[in-house]
């Protein structure tokens, strides 16, 4: 018996005197307003027309036939146009604090066995300054990964990182021009190198000239272009893998732009052969009108340059050959939208029946988040801010000193816990700002918030002076604020599926803080010391289901529960 067995039996009983099909009336089920009045609401709404009669008759009839063939729940009432149902709530508590208090297990589920996921994130470009943009999809990508493996699916991460172009041209002149012996191997002294060749390109159309002459080297195989490119590829790969264990992400693959350098003729001489490509000043094209796109896509531009798209074709044929994946998700901005709306339908075009499951998970801009000029932030600064304002807040704002061991590695988590959160709990296609003060709160709708709330649970474990019992009896969990923390608990596995079936992080992040919330309102209700000891037992087993779905969530989107803080 699980928690999910409850609003079974809910979907049936209705279902059965409403004549309706069970799965239908599962779709139909919702939560009733107040906790006191059930823990399924069924409306009649949709069936007056067909009875014949007003929702209120229908729901009251309802009720009554229900109310005599319930096993699992312990009552149906009509409220309305509505029929609650509530379950037996000590048979309930049961079911879901024994598998929810027995570990990491619990939420996860198989419901993607035998499925792969590729998930294309983070994805920076090289030789450019890192755009907050990339930030945000290391973020998001991250969390849909573990979300992903959470459902039981394979999930191959992937960085699709920008790593050939025009830019390098332009890193390569100003490394020249600039630079000392050395430089290509430091990423901060390749930034600067950057922003000086732009600053002095404006007035310098030689510079500009060799910048381009260098990239055509790079096209051209030349050695020396070769060997620099590799080389500001490797310092910038380093730095980029140094951040992303500091954030807690992982890929399994940086097969970048410049891998598919030698993968697109073939996706132009297809497009040829299939009739598809055309001429178009010099450029080669896919005319999409046809497919309700306006703006053509560009296989090729007219000095032989090929482009991004002609890439992302390549690279998703590639992951599809090599990963056999049955999904691709691209964690990309909303700018990029046409984009991905042409290069799904340039796959379908070349007779890919798979462009259906290629996703486009878009998401909006954050401002405030920049250290420096315009949406550029230098990463490890930005890091190292979170913790320093971290550090201060809970110096100032926190009684309790911790030791200074301690300190550092709860300041590390909490400054990424701010980001983070205030990163995914908005729904992503939304555009934010990206504030400090509220972001690091540990009283608001943040990531600190939760944490403490985690943390606050494992010091009443940890202090209450009894073993807990993972078998206890769950029978004094009679207040309504422990019921609420019950159901809450029983629906985390359908949280996690939820955050998956719409790539919504904040699906997830809004159900925490839910939890965290419920979890506060009843300690002064719910407490463990000094309690009888029948009672006492019942409480820990809560508070531990509570505490393992916190920390569960937390991890999924990259948070680190600590136990002290
Ligand atoms: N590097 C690209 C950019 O910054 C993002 C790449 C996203 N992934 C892709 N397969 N196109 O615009």
């Amino acid at each position: 018996m699980n928690a999910a067995d409850f609003r079974q039996e809910a979907a049936e009983v209705i279902a059965r005197h409403a004549e309706l099909d069970s799965e239908a009336v599962a779709r139909m089920l919702t939560v009733p307003p107040k906790p006191d009045m059930g823990d399924f609401a069924f409306p009649c709404f949709t069936l007056a027309k067909k009875l014949r009669k007003a929702p209120p008759l229908i729901a009251r009839e309802l009720a009554e036939k229900a109310s005599a063939d319930l096993d699992l729940l312990s009552g149906a009432d009509a409220a309305g146009g509505y029929v609650n149902l509530s379950v037996d709530r000590t048979r309930f508590a049961e079911a879901v604090l024994h598998e929810a208090a027995a570990g990491e297990a619990y939420g996860r589920c198989q419901d993607g066995a035998g499925e792969t996921i590729a998930i294309d994130y983070s994805s920076p470009n090289i030789a450019k300054p890192f755009h907050v943009g990339h930030l945000r999809s290391t973020i998001i990508g991250g969390a849909l990964v573990r979300i992903f493996e959470a459902l039981g699916y394979e999930v191959v991460g992937i960085n699709h990182v920008g790593d050939w172009g025009t830019q390098f041209g332009r890193q390569i002149a100003g490394l020249k021009h600039f630079g000392k012996p050395g430089d290509e191997n430091d990423l901060m002294s390749l930034n600067r190198l950057y922003v000086q060749f732009h600053e002095v390109a404006d007035g310098d159309p030689e510079l500009v000239e060799e910048a381009r002459e260098w990239f055509r080297r790079q096209e051209a195989g030349d050695p020396e272009a070769l060997e620099l490119w590799r080389r500001i590829r490797d310092t910038s790969l380093d730095y980029f893998k140094r951040i992303y264990e500091r954030l807690g992400v992982r890929f399994d693959s940086y097969t970048g732009e410049s891998f598919f350098n030698d993968k697109m003729d073939a996706v132009i001489e297809e497009a040829r052969a299939k009739g598809l490509a055309a001429e178009s000043d010099g450029a080669l094209i896919i005319d999409l009108s046809a497919e309700g796109i306006d703006t053509p896509a560009l296989l090729e531009k007219g000095d032989g340059t090929t482009l991004y798209l002609t890439r992302d074709v390549a690279a998703a044929r590639y992951r599809h050959d090599t990963y056999g994946c049955d999904r691709i998700v691209y964690v990309v901005a909303s700018g990029q939208s046409l984009h991905f709306r042409q290069l799904f339908t340039v796959l379908k075009l070349l007779g890919h029946p798979w462009w259906k499951d290629c996703v486009h998970v878009n998401f909006g801009l954050v401002q405030g988040m920049s250290t420096r000029k315009g949406n550029v932030i230098y990463l490890e600064e930005l890091l190292d801010e979170a913790r320093q304002r971290a550090l201060t807040y809970m110096r100032e704002q926190i009684e309790k000193r911790l030791d200074l061991d301690d300190e550092e590695t709860v300041a590390e988590a909490v400054g990424i816990a701010a980001i983070f959160f205030a990163d995914l709990s908005k729904q992503r296609i939304k555009d934010y700002r990206f504030d400090w003060d509220l972001a690091i709160s540990f009283d608001g709708d943040t990531g600190p918030y939760l944490m403490s709330a985690h943390a606050r649970i494992a010091g009443i474990l940890r202090n209450c002076g009894i073993d807990p019992d993972p078998e206890a009896d769950v029978g004094p969990l009679v207040e309504p604020e422990a019921h609420r923390l019950v159901s809450l608990v029983a629906r985390y596995p359908d949280i996690l599926r939820e955050a998956g079936r719409l790539y919504e992080p904040s699906v997830l992040c809004n159900y925490l803080l839910e939890l965290a919330r419920g979890l506060h309102a009843s300690y002064a209700v719910l407490r463990v010391k000094g309690e009888e000891a029948g009672k006492a037992q019942a409480r820990l087993l809560l508070f531990t289901a509570v505490k393992q779905v916190l920390r569960s969530g937390l991890t999924i989107l990259g948070i680190r529960p600590l136990e002290r803080m």
